[in-house]
């Protein structure tokens, strides 16, 4: 939200405080989204069960949501299960699926607190019902909220989302002259949203693995080496400063239109 409000949340005169003194606030990316990855190789490099990652890369998520709050972002949209993710160990696809009922419960405060909209992106029918009762909870209980909005990818998937919208546009009848990219994008699960300025993805993958494929048509790329349970405010900020860096001209030409201007 400011300078300030950031302030408060970090460590006095670590490098968390002078990256969060570079950001320029009146240009910052409105939707950040992150391939949240490497919980397994995190978990690989200290001989423990992969599990043991993702349990560790919780501490990363609740970082990160409040950094995002207090930085003022619009929306942040974090993949944490994709619909290729079935494929893993049912026992991996379990644990996945308890931590998020076990954040939701604990962290549900701390998205009151921070006036958080939650909300879930993704074929959410497909999951079990009691996770489906908690996702419910949880948006209902955030859905008056006025600030951020964190968006969940869960049971995600680029390509189902677009085949999602398209059924959306045949079941209400749009006619083919009716529709164009403005229409279709408001079909998409992220209706109404921003599209993301700038794409995170963690421990150095190169691909952006099924994930908002409509919406990062021009989003800015930021990989880094960091595996995800390691990341934290610091590289968030170190991304958002990367980013205002970056000259985005939407196919235009220079002078470019600086990133962060809306
Ligand atoms: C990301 O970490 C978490 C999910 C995809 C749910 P991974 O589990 O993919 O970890 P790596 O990529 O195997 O290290
Ligand atoms: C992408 O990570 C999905 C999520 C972060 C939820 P993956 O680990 O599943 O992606 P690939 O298999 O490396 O492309
Ligand atoms: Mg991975």
């Amino acid at each position: 939200m400011s300078l300030d409000h950031l302030l408060e949340w970090i460590p006095k005169g670590g490098p968390e405080e002078a990256l969060a003194r570079q950001v320029e606030f009146d240009r910052l990316p409105r939707h950040v989204a992150i391939i949240m990855d490497g919980n397994g190789r995190w978990a690989g490099e200290r001989h423990l069960p992969r599990v043991e990652g993702h349990r560790a890369g919780v501490d990363a998520v609740r970082d990160v949501i409040e950094t995002s709050a207090r930085l003022g972002l619009e929306v942040l949209t974090l993949y944490a299960f994709s619909v290729e993710n079935w494929k893993r160990p049912a026992a991996e696809v379990n644990t996945l699926m308890g931590l998020l009922k076990r954040y939701l419960g604990l962290e549900l405060e701390t998205l009151l607190r921070n006036n958080i909209r939650f909300n879930v992106i993704g074929r959410a029918d497909a999951l079990a019902p009691d996770i489906r009762t908690e996702l419910l909870d949880a948006e209902r209980k955030t859905s008056k909220n006025t600030g951020m909005i964190f968006n969940i990818a869960l049971n995600y998937g680029g390509r189902t989302e677009i085949v999602d919208a398209a059924r959306r546009a045949i079941e209400a009848g749009i006619k083919p002259q009716d529709l164009d990219e403005d229409r279709f994008s408001n079909l998409l699960y992220t209706a109404r949203q921003p599209d993301p300025d700038l794409l995170i993805r963690t421990s150095g993958e190169m691909r952006v693995s099924n994930f908002l494929l409509w919406q990062i048509a021009y989003a800015e790329i930021w990989v880094t080496d960091t595996l995800w349970p390691d990341f934290r405010c610091r590289h968030l900020l170190e991304g958002v400063v990367a980013y205002q860096k970056r000259d985005r001209r939407f196919g235009g030409i220079t002078p470019a239109v600086p990133a962060g201007v809306r």
